[in-house]
């Protein structure tokens, strides 16, 4: 695996590769590795010559300093996994690199209706601070597909928009599954803050999604998500919000016409950690 820290150097060697007809995937990453962000890789090497990755824990993204401070690093470990994955590349820049004339105060990406719900409503500024790194990173890297999880439902949609926003339409978006452990806890960065009791309990938030999954064909959809909110608060968790929304528009839903498709999704403290999920529902 070749790695890069800077963007002219790693942007020579791009120009190169698209000169001989590479076809190039694009995963893109804040580290800490697990199975799922390998899952995308996999995605990718699947479609394309060459698989790029980076790594970069975006301070913009963090309404929450603490959460920043504490984003585990596991850069070995990580570079083991992008090896073993068979990744060809990879991108590693400083913050200095990524925003060399500091942080922008005045560009806001007009995300609608996007940015005032679910994550959007609970992390003021997140998907802003999204948007401008992977705006730089699309603008850096040009890959033919990108690929993302979703894991991080509301973060595709974003990210989607942002590829009209700024005219990078030439570029594939490709979601892929959510990666879970065997107990049903999605894969994340963050359960790496978990302590062992945290852990024991952390796949609650996924139990509360497939509650909803398995009773919506009966269910009023107020009395579901009631129902769902009581397991996560009897687990010890503390939602921020679950919610029944439209797959597409991911606008909330309360009653449900057969033929809609539809996703519930839910976000969770467990002590310090903030956990999020989602589950397509029919
Ligand atoms: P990060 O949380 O590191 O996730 C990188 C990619 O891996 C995202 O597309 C995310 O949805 C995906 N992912 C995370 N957990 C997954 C799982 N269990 N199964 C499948 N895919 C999973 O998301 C970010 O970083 C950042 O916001 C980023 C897009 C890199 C911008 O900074």
């Amino acid at each position: 695996m070749i790695l890069f820290r800077k963007k002219t150097d790693f942007q020579t060697y791009l120009t190169t590769q698209k000169q001989r007809g590479k076809k190039i995937g694009f995963v893109p990453t804040m580290g800490a590795l697990h199975q799922g962000h390998v899952s995308l890789i996999e995605s990718s090497r699947k479609d394309n010559s060459i698989t790029v990755s980076s790594i970069f824990v975006n301070p913009t993204q963090f309404n929450d300093p603490n959460d920043f401070k504490k984003y585990p690093v596991t850069i070995e470990n990580d570079i083991n996994k992008l090896e073993a994955a068979g990744c060809e590349v990879l991108f590693m820049p400083s913050v200095e690199e990524i925003y060399p004339d500091g942080v922008p105060s005045d560009l806001k990406y007009d995300l609608g209706y996007l940015e005032t719900i679910l994550e959007g409503k609970y992390r003021p500024g997140h998907f802003q601070g999204v948007c401008m790194v992977v705006h730089r990173l699309l603008d850096i890297v040009k890959p033919d597909n990108l690929y993302l999880g979703q894991k991080d439902y509301q973060q595709c949609m974003v990210i989607r928009r942002l590829i009209e926003l700024t005219g990078h339409t030439e570029i594939k978006l490709n979601i892929c599954p959510t990666f879970r452990e065997p107990d049903g806890l999605a894969m994340s960065s963050r359960n790496l803050r978990l302590n062992e009791e945290e852990r024991k309990t952390a796949p609650a938030i996924y139990r509360a999604l497939l509650h909803i999954k398995e009773n919506l064909p009966k269910g009023d959809l107020l009395s579901l998500k009631e129902s769902a909110v009581k397991k996560l608060i009897d687990n010890r968790l503390k939602p921020d919000y679950i919610e029944i929304a439209d797959a597409d528009t991911l606008k909330p839903i309360s009653k449900w016409n057969a033929g809609q498709k539809l996703v519930a999704l839910a976000a969770a403290y467990l002590g310090e950690v903030r956990l999020i999920d989602n589950l397509v529902l029919n």
